[in-house]
């Protein structure tokens, strides 16, 4: 191995695809001389509207379909190879799963697809489903019959049975309630906390701010910018200073101290929570061990607050 292959994931060089069409004339530039480098360890997002090339992106990195000009390589072996298919999980935009098979059935089909010994499978299996969160009956329910928030959960554990070093997740929040959306988030940042890569594809953009360190935007197949998120997003002509508790004449006199400093345009205002946060908390609150609090009830353990939505 050599030695960038120690530090990088993924590196991709000056890669174009062009679609043909049925006469082999070019129909679609879907990717336009794209080039960046995916560190190991980190959570890297892929941005972009609808058509922007995201699944063209990560087909091309698993050798599903062919660059027309550039290359791409993983973990130091060039994308498509077998050598490396195995260090990857691939969650896909649409999960195409069999149907007549349980979640439990699921995933052991896919483990035996990776030669993985029946006790590990045994062992692992329960761990995945428990991981992304499918309880005991649902697991052993046929696909046919799952929401489509657990057809995501299933897709995932599938994406991890090999324990993969590299995770390509297509828009791993399709479908997923905020509750569960919030659950594929921590899970993301789990996987970076085992030393694992993740490249995360998406157009939900609290989504991608919330897990990525890096983002790359694409527009038409062409890459717009890249860069730390903190960094991309830092308005960096405005200074905020936070603080607890002020009474209303401290916050008059610190206004009166900053315009003789000669600062001009101060705002004082209250931050606002988002509204994920918001509904996570009334959820929260609403649930003890499971169990649903009836309205106006009072929780015997605290934790479960006053049941009502209040701030
Ligand atoms: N097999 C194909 N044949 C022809 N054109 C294709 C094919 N697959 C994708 N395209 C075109 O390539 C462009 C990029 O598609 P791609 O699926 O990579 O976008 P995306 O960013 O993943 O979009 P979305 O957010 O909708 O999933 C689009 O214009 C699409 O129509
Ligand atoms: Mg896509």
């Amino acid at each position: 191995m050599t030695l960038t292959a120690d530090t990088e994931a993924v590196r991709i060089e000056h890669l174009s695809k062009v679609y043909k069409d049925f006469w082999g004339r070019d129909k679609v530039r879907a990717l336009d001389d794209l080039s960046l480098t995916i560190h190991r360890g980190e959570v890297f997002g892929l941005l972009g509207p609808n058509g922007s090339g995201k699944s063209t992106t990560i087909k091309l990195l698993l050798g599903l379909i062919f660059p027309t000009a550039g290359s791409a390589s993983i973990l130091g072996h060039p994308a498509g190879s077998t050598a490396i298919n195995e260090r990857i999980g691939f969650l896909p935009e649409e999960s195409y799963l069999y149907r007549f098979l349980t979640g439990e059935e699921t995933l052991h089909f896919y483990g035996r697809l990776f030669k993985i010994p029946r006790k590990e499978l045994n062992r692992r299996v329960p761990l995945l489903l428990d991981t992304v969160g499918l309880n005991t009956k649902d697991r052993k329910r046929k696909l046919r019959e799952y929401s489509k928030g657990m057809a995501r959960r299933i897709g995932l554990a599938q994406a991890l049975i090999n324990n993969p070093d590299l995770i390509l997740l297509d828009e791993p929040t399709t479908g997923l309630d905020p509750i569960g959306t919030r659950e594929m988030k921590d899970l993301i940042i789990s996987l970076k906390e085992q030393g694992k890569t993740v490249l995360l594809c998406s157009h939900l953009l609290a989504d991608v701010q919330d897990v990525c360190e890096r983002i790359t935007i694409l527009f038409r197949g062409q890459m717009q910018t890249l860069g730390q998120v903190r960094d991309l997003l830092e308005v960096k002509d405005i200074t905020q200073i936070q603080t607890k508790g002020m009474t209303p004449a401290q916050v008059e006199e610190m206004r009166q101290f900053l315009s003789r400093m000669g600062v001009s345009d101060t705002v004082v205002t209250h931050p606002t929570t988002t509204l994920e946060d918001l509904f996570m908390r009334i959820v929260r609150e609403r649930t003890v061990n499971g169990q649903v609090v009836p309205v106006g009830a009072t929780p015997g353990n605290g934790h479960a607050g006053n049941g009502k939505p209040g701030m």
